[in-house]
Order: structure tokens, then C-alpha cells, then sequence
């Protein structure tokens, strides 16, 4: 599975950049809107601290068929692998990822807010679909209907990856996980709940404790 970052945030990338593996970052206008950077400022930021072989994905801002593909172009542009446009599933968003493909670009459909939407943007040939599992809760059971997409995925042979995004919190990430989700893309907030659990630390402190007694000392030699 890969394990991506939903943030603008770089600090937060190299520090969990470092603890884990991450795959790549992600991004969307509003992520880059409320970031206090200029957009210039992220990408040059994201391409600077990410390895050539972790992925970034990068939103369109124009919403019409020309300026997404104009956007998309210089998206993909940026550097010579692992760059994909994030596009939105809207009708001429789904023109522009056919279109997009159709020139070899990396594409992420993005803005997914049901199993139907994610599939036929799959059929465009979209490399990544980016259901938002938290916002479509508000019309279902969000896990459910992205589980429901990854069969309908593997049923109809289509090498699409489900990267899940709009996460509000690790449970719903764990219970993707076990439907056998391609990708994540969390912030970093929701990736720090996963790890760090307090009875680690309780019990690396009664190790530390109980050594430190018995041998005078908290190293091993
Ligand atoms: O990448 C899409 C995601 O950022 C949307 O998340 O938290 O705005 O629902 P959210």
C-alpha cells in the first residue's frame, strides 16, 4: 500500500518522511490556499524535499476543459517522473483526464464522492481515483461504498489505484486498509494517531525503569 501525505505542510513531510515510508504528497487548492505559502513557494518546497522517486500530486485550478489541460501539461512538467495532475470528476474534468491520458500524463481524479464516479473515471484510464471517504459519510457509509469500488475495481479488471482520501480520523484508514485499499493519502494529523500509542511509551519507560535498577544505568553497555 502506498502511505501518502494529504499536506502542504514541509516540515511535517520531512519529519514524517523520516519516521516512515512515505510515498509521495499530495496536495489540493485549498491545502495550498490555507498553507500561508505562495503556491510557487509548495511546489518548490514539495519538489525540493521529496525524493525523485516519491510522488507529488498537484491539483488544476481552472475548472474549464483547455485550462485544466494547459494546467495538467505544466503539472506534469514540473519534473521528469512521479508528477501526476489532480483532476476533478466534474464532466469537463472527466474530458480532461481522457484527454490527459490520452497524452501520457500521470493523472489522480479527484473530488470522488461515489463508487460510479471513481469507476467510469477509471475507464478514462485515470491512474489514481481519490474518493473523499469522509465527506461522502455524509451521504452513506463512505468506508463501505470505497470497499464496494475496490471490487468493483477488481471484478472489471481495471489497474486503477484507490487512493483514499478525506480522512477524519485512523479508523477509518484501518478498516480500508483491511479492504485491501491501493493507497491513502492522510494528513499528517491522522498519520501521527496511528503511531505513537501511549502504552508504547509506558512500556519503554518500565524497560528503561527496570534496567536502570538492576544495572545502575539506562544503556545497554
Ligand atoms: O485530498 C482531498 C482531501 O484533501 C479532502 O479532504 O479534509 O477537505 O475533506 P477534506
Amino acid at each position: 500500500m502506498e502511505l501518502i501525505l494529504d499536506t502542504a505542510n514541509l516540515d511535517a513531510i520531512r519529519e514524517l518522511d523520516s519516521l516512515l515510508n512515505v510515498t509521495g504528497v499530495t496536495t489540493n487548492p485549498s491545502i495550498i490556499a490555507k498553507s500561508g505559502m505562495s503556491p510557487e513557494e509548495v511546489i518548490d518546497g514539495l519538489v525540493g524535499c521529496l525524493r525523485p522517486d516519491q510522488k507529488i500530486f498537484i491539483q488544476t485550478v481552472r475548472t474549464d476543459f483547455e485550462g485544466m489541460m494547459e494546467e495538467a501539461r505544466y503539472i506534469c512538467g514540473l519534473r521528469p517522473e512521479n508528477m501526476y495532475v489532480k483532476i476533478p470528476v466534474t464532466h469537463n474534468g472527466l474530458r480532461a483526464i481522457k484527454a490527459a491520458k490520452e497524452e501520457g500524463l500521470g493523472v489522480l481524479a479527484t473530488a470522488i464522492y461515489s463508487a460510479d464516479e471513481a469507476f467510469l473515471a477509471a475507464m478514462n484510464g485515470a491512474d489514481y481515483l481519490a474518493p473523499y471517504v469522509n465527506r461522502m459519510s455524509n451521504y452513506g457509509d463512505g468506508v463501505a461504498m470505497v470497499t464496494e469500488l475496490i471490487q468493483m475495481l477488481a471484478v472489471q479488471g481495471l489497474p486503477a489505484k484507490v487512493i483514499a482520501a478525506s480522512f477524519k480520523n485512523s479508523w477509518q484508514v484501518h478498516e480500508l486498509i483491511r479492504a485491501g485499499i491501493q493507497a491513502v493519502t492522510a494528513p499528517p494529523e491522522v498519520v501521527y494517531s496511528m503511531i505513537g500509542h501511549p502504552g508504547t511509551e509506558i512500556a519503554v519507560s518500565e524497560f528503561t525503569r527496570d534496567w536502570d535498577a538492576a544495572f545502575g544505568r539506562k544503556t545497554l553497555r
